[in-house]
């Protein structure tokens, strides 16, 4: 995976859940090939098909569960996402969260099946923590600032440099609330090796705008 990068959540946002999901993916897509800097989108498992075999960059799993061919119903199969076509999986967020001991398996059956991780972290010191159980990428996201108006790269700069301090240069990622081109400048200005974000870009107007504004942050 390129990095820097912009791997944006489309968590089950109805704007991007389905054939919505296939289109914004593609937009993604568009504007990876017109400015050459690397973008990954993060999808729900029942969308990973049909987008994975539609698109050209990453496709992230939003989670899945240790689990071994056989018995266990209901349950995401690192094999089958991997069959599926995700590149990766995210695992941990704030949203689904899961505890230590399944989010250690849950590393090591991605890396079995080779699918690259992102593990989420509320704060820097857990970041640091997860650090031991070796992921590709460690995203730190504040959780009152997801899905809000402010960026984790204006309201609380100070948890990016922690991060980067904590878990080392090249492995850490933010989010929350980023938004525009600056949030991400800032991000990288800081030391980390991009950003994770959602609802700029699930509910913006005009979706493509925001990612061409966001990727001039990369540069
Ligand atoms: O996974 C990214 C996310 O939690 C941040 O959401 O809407 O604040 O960009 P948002």
């Amino acid at each position: 995976m390129n990095l820097p990068t912009i791997i944006v959540n489309f968590k089950t946002y109805e704007s991007a859940t389905g054939d919505k999901a296939l289109k914004l993916a593609k937009i993604h897509e568009k504007v990876a090939q017109e400015t050459g800097l690397s973008f990954a989108v993060c999808v729900q498992s029942v969308d990973v098909y049909r987008i994975a075999r539609e698109i050209s960059i990453p496709v992230f799993a939003q989670h899945i569960d240790p689990v071994m061919y056989g018995s266990a119903t209901g349950h995401i199969l690192p094999e089958a996402m991997k069959a599926a076509g995700a590149f990766g999986t995210l695992l941990n967020h704030a949203e689904r969260q899961i505890d230590e001991e399944t989010l250690k398996k849950s590393i090591e059956r991605a890396k079995e099946v080779g699918l690259y991780t992102v593990v989420c972290a509320n704060t820097p010191e857990m970041g640091a923590r997860i650090a031991n159980y070796d992921p590709d990428l460690i995203a730190v996201e504040p959780p009152e600032l997801i899905g809000g108006d402010i960026s984790v790269s204006n309201a609380r700069p100070e948890i990016i440099t922690e991060s980067v301090d904590l878990i080392g240069k090249g492995k850490v990622l933010v989010g929350a609330g980023v938004k525009t081109g600056e949030d991400t400048k800032k991000a990288i200005s800081l030391g980390a090796s991009g950003v994770l974000l959602a609802s700029g870009v699930t509910k913006a107007d005009d979706p493509y705008a925001v990612l061409l504004d966001l990727a001039k942050g990369l540069r």
